[in-house]
């Protein structure tokens, strides 16, 4: 489990631990804003530019607005983030998962991911996919590897992509049942 809340303090530890530091920067996972887009889309394109993540144009992520999720300091930093990107009425992809390279490994990816799939129940879906290499990250949060065949639109979606020229990088599908 992750310690947010440590109270470990910065004077008597011999190192700012990571908890600790993560007490300090308050974050706060909310829905995404306006004022979130550009800082928002330039954290999924530098994961993108790793082939991790697919990229987001500015216009692409402020039109989708809604469906994001951000975790960020009490200075307005966008730490991390998530998207929910409906594929069926039942089905949802949790998109676009990142967490600033200097704030990994504090619980952030959990905790925005956990905020996209209660919008997820919210709006109605039963079951959340993703496509990701990070399967230790998508198991500790519930997620089973699924066949990627069971997600025909996914497919056709990657097809279009590489048409257009991006490259796509082979990753695992995880699944997960949401409805309560
Ligand atoms: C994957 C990622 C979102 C995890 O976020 P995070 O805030 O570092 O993860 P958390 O601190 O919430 O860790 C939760 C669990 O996932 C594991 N984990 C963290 N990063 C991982 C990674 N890159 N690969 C596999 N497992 C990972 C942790 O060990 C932890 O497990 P534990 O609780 O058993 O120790 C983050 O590393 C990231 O932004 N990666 C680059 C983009 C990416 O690959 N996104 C996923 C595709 S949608």
């Amino acid at each position: 489990m992750h310690n947010l809340a440590s109270n470990a303090s910065a004077e008597s530890a011999p190192f700012r631990s990571r908890p600790a530091l993560v007490t300090e920067l308050a974050p706060v996972v909310r829905r995404a804003q306006l004022v979130d887009v550009l800082q928002l889309a330039a954290l999924v394109n530098g994961f993108a530019a790793d082939q991790l993540l697919l990229p987001r144009s500015t216009e692409q992520v402020a039109l989708a607005l809604d469906n994001y999720v951000v975790a960020v300091d009490a200075g307005g930093r966008v730490l991390a983030c998530a998207s929910l990107d409906e594929y069926s009425p039942s089905i949802a992809e949790v998109a676009s998962v990142a967490v600033d390279r200097g704030f990994q490994g504090l619980g952030l990816g959990t905790q925005v991911v956990a905020a996209a799939e209660q919008i997820a129940r919210q709006r109605g879906f039963e079951q959340v996919f993703a496509m990701s290499l990070a399967e230790r990250f998508f198991s500790s949060m519930g997620y089973a590897v699924v066949a990627l065949a069971d997600y025909p639109e996914k497919l056709a979606r990657y097809e279009s992509l590489v048409a257009g020229g991006v490259a796509i990088v082979p990753k695992r599908c995880f699944a997960k049942t949401i409805a309560e």
